[in-house]
């Protein structure tokens, strides 16, 4: 028998061989100073586009300013208890309808952090006879949740409408043996490459299908859509959108995040998400903060417009200069190259030390070997000026990647580590 810690000993997985390489800069990087389109990074100045702060309210002086009053009256404790139990208020309520009302739907329930929202959800939607069908680029709380189910899964290929249709008749044929039903999962903007998910098609597939679809919305709610209701919205398919959910870890800048949909399923979930039912209750600080955030997002069309401004300028301006960002359909804007991870990494610290912009890097196992992925969140609160310097800067580092530059600068980390 071996000891447990023997292959962590052994083998630190396909990214944290890098660690000592990577930590502290790569990796568990340390942003410094008041979240904002310049901080500071390692003493030194850069333009940040790896912060999901849409619309710039995380440090609005009129949020700073709720969120401390809040802080002030009501302390980090309160309140105390899971919801069910002793850990419920008025404005929890009065959050949840707003949210409802916001993205039209009956009812909503708050999670106090979406991840662990989003995997009971779906342990709460199925049982061991229900089918559940999802993207298979899908993000890890929505895998999590489906490695809770006991019953069948399957994937469908990112974004492909006939895979989902195969698969749906599959998951029919099985449901026909097993009594149950079927659940479809997609998000409605994917986090990395910034397609939308193919909401009003899969809502088309319902007519020949019976299924009910759950939407991880956590990219599009704030940010799409003409009120900021998001991709359902955009797609205007919100109402066959039978479960929605979205995080205000995004365009909410804060903590926390919900389920939206109609009453009767709201009930039912509130009594049955086990991350919530056996979990402190959303703080109140968070929900006050958020009801600000929420009003500032429904009556100030400008941040979204400013959002918008920065990602068009940034997106246009990238494939103008020749680089690929994909298929991008939001915000999110993607940057491939072709390298190998220590060529990534010195590409990166070019970008960071000598041009001064900070944003992701996704390697190798995220993306395919071989593909560098740098990862741009604009937001509300960026310039022309800072998207200027930034596409000067990428081609500035296209170039020194194209002429080998990175691959003598990274030979030592290959001597030591293979690629
Ligand atoms: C698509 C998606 N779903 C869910 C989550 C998890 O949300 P939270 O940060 O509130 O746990 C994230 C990340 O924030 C996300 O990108």
């Amino acid at each position: 028998m071996r000891d447990l810690f023997e292959k962590i000993y052994r083998d630190k997985g396909p990214l944290g061989k890098w660690a000592s390489h990577a930590e502290g800069y790569f990796v568990f990087p340390k942003l410094e100073g008041q979240i904002s389109n310049r901080m500071k990074f390692q003493g030194k100045d850069v333009i940040t586009w790896s912060i999901n702060d849409y619309l710039g309210l995380a440090n609005h002086p009129e949020i700073r300013k709720v969120d401390a009053e809040a802080g002030i009256e009501y302390g980090s404790a309160y309140p105390m208890g899971a919801r069910m139990m002793s850990g419920h208020t008025t404005l929890h309520e009065q959050l949840q309808d707003e949210l409802a009302e916001f993205v039209s739907k009956e009812a909503s329930y708050l999670l106090n952090f979406g991840y662990q929202g989003m995997v009971s959800t779906i342990d709460a939607l199925v049982t061991k006879n229900d089918i559940i069908v999802y993207d298979v680029d899908a993000h890890a709380c929505i895998i999590d949740g489906v490695r809770l189910h006991m019953g069948k899964r399957f994937t469908y290929r990112h974004n492909d409408i006939e895979s989902l249709e195969k698969n749906l008749e599959r998951a029919t044929k099985m449901a026909e043996h097993t009594g149950g039903g079927i659940l479809v999962i997609t998000e409605g903007v994917f986090g990395m490459r910034g397609e939308q998910g193919k909401i009003k098609e899969i809502v088309a597939l319902k007519k020949d299908y019976n299924f009910r679809l759950l939407v991880d919305d956590a990219h599009g709610f704030g940010t799409l859509g003409k009120t900021g209701a998001g991709a359902g919205e955009e797609q205007g398919v919100q109402d066959d959108i039978d479960v929605y959910f979205a995080t205000f870890a995004k365009a909410m800048a804060g903590t926390g995040a919900f389920i939206a949909a109609d009453k009767e399923i709201i009930d039912y979930l509130k009594y049955n998400l086990r991350s919530q039912m056996f979990a402190k209750s959303l703080q109140m600080q968070l929900v006050v903060g958020a009801l600000k955030r929420l009003d500032m997002l429904r009556t100030m069309p400008e941040l979204k417009e400013s959002l918008w401004k920065i990602a068009n300028a940034l997106q246009s301006g990238l494939k103008k200069r020749g680089f690929d960002i994909g298929t991008t359909q939001s915000c999110v804007t993607p940057v491939f190259l072709q390298g190998s991870v220590p060529e990534a990494m010195a590409l990166v610290r070019d970008l960071r030390e000598n041009h001064g912009v900070f944003c992701s890097i996704v390697v190798y196992p995220v993306v395919p070997k071989g593909v560098i992925l740098l990862r741009m969140i604009p937001t509300a609160t960026h310039t022309l000026e800072d998207v200027e310097e930034t596409l000067v800067a990428f081609s500035a580092i296209r170039e020194r990647l194209e002429n080998g530059t990175y691959k003598r600068l990274s030979a030592a980390v290959v001597a030591e580590l293979g690629e």
